[in-house]
């Protein structure tokens, strides 16, 4: 039976914690109930227990759990973390990464998907703060589930509502399907720049960050991909668990990506592989009196030309970064390379592309069918990419 760990915060709509857990068990998962000490004295943990089937996890310091150190134990067990009601401060504590009680702490430990549903007074929920520390968890991958408007606790009418619980149970119940989507299946991904060198010290590289090839790296982990990731020099920590390689000149990353191709059933080319080399590789340092100034570049290896004609059953993902003509540009390449699916963006606009956490893409299908995301983190972008991959292997059987 699979487990959910259910997160509840003292707010006034815990009572409907209750509903949520028999929906739950109606779908046949366990549910592990952690409260805070402040919902504790709304309503008694014995209700929960009860209703469970567990015992109810609050203090991290409790006695009665003392043979393991229960919060990561638990973390590995379950396959979603649910917060219903999350209240402004524990949506505060975790965007701030406090971890001073039980819940607080569980939430740095998970690795599954997270889910949290607010519950508050409209003025709490409006609050600068409460939007912000909602954005930012957003930008590391929580979803929400947006409360509703009507009649609130404080006897006003507003929006702060705790969503109904067939719907938290609904979204709870996709999001886990989700989590295992990419199962049993290979994903490479190459990210980031490439360094040509001019000798030992001097390089030609481009403005890529590798933060979007990362992202998409770290998503179909979520999804239980395997993953292959290949990346040119980056700042970024490589997803655990992921198979990591790091080069650093167009060839070596055309040697990591043939080694792995045959492995692969999904490739998406999101590094910004170089088009030129110098003609001549010095070893030594070249010394400023000695050299004319002039260099010669010749054209690196297409390596996505090269998979493209032996692609077979794979999913094969192209990315298009353009100054000019963007869409006309991306459609070229997407025939020319036999794609399934290609990611084009003009890298001109400021604020979105290279080094920065946002983009604003073009996902292009073979038949000509476009999505347009408009400017959105990473993060998400990642995600509406593999949601495409996934819907194409869904077609394909
Ligand atoms: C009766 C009652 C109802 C409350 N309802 C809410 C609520 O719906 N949302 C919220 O954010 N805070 C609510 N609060 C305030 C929180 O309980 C308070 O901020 C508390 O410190 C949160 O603790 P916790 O997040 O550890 O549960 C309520 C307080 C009381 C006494």
């Amino acid at each position: 039976m699979e487990k959910i760990a259910l997160g509840i915060c003292s707010s006034i709509s815990i009572y409907k914690s209750c509903e949520i857990i028999r929906n739950f068990q109606k779908k046949k998962f366990q549910i592990q109930v952690i409260m805070t000490k402040n919902a504790a004295q709304l309503v008694s943990p014995l209700l929960f227990s009860a209703l469970s089937g567990h015992k109810i996890f609050i203090d991290p310091f409790s006695d009665e759990f003392s043979e393991e150190i229960s919060h990561v134990a638990l973390a590995k067990e379950i396959s979603l973390f649910l917060v219903a009601p999350a209240t402004a401060n524990m949506i505060g504590k975790f965007a701030s990464g406090i971890a001073d009680d039980f819940l607080s702490t569980f939430y740095m430990a998970v690795k599954c998907p997270v889910i949290i549903a607010p519950a508050m007074n409209e003025s709490m929920y409006f609050h600068r703060q409460t939007q912000q520390n909602i954005k930012k968890l957003k930008s590391l991958g929580v979803k929400f589930i947006e409360p509703e408007k009507g009649y609130l606790a404080c006897r006003e009418e507003g929006w702060g509502r705790l969503a109904a619980p067939e719907k938290i149970v609904e979204e709870g119940l996709k999001l886990i399907d989700k989590s295992h989507s990419l199962r049993g299946k290979t994903i490479l991904v190459s990210a980031g720049p490439t360094r040509e060198f001019m000798d030992s010290v001097r390089f030609l590289t481009n403005r890529s960050s590798g933060k979007m090839g990362y992202e998409l790296a770290e998503e179909a982990q979520r999804r239980e991909a395997d993953v292959i990731l290949i990346s040119g020099p980056t700042n970024i920590q490589p997803p655990r668990e992921t198979k990591f390689r790091e080069i650093q000149t167009a060839q070596e990353m055309e040697e990591e990506i043939l080694k792995h191709f045959e492995k692969a059933d999904i490739v998406i080319m999101a590094a910004a592989v170089s088009d030129f080399k110098f003609a001549e590789v010095s070893f030594q340092k070249i010394k400023k009196r000695e050299s004319s100034g002039k260099v010669d570049l010749i054209r690196t290896q297409d390596v996505l030309d090269k998979i493209s004609h032996k692609k077979g059953k794979k999913i094969l993902v192209g990315f298009a970064a353009e100054t000019e003509n963007v869409i006309h540009n991306a459609l070229k390449k997407l025939k020319e390379k036999n794609l399934d699916l290609i990611v084009a963006n003009d890298v001109s606009v400021e604020g979105v592309g290279f080094e920065s956490d946002f983009n604003q893409v073009s996902i292009i299908h073979p038949d000509g069918r476009m999505i347009k995301t408009g400017k959105k983190s990473k993060l998400e972008i990642s995600k509406i990419i593999l949601d495409e991959v996934e819907e194409i292997i869904g077609k394909s059987g």
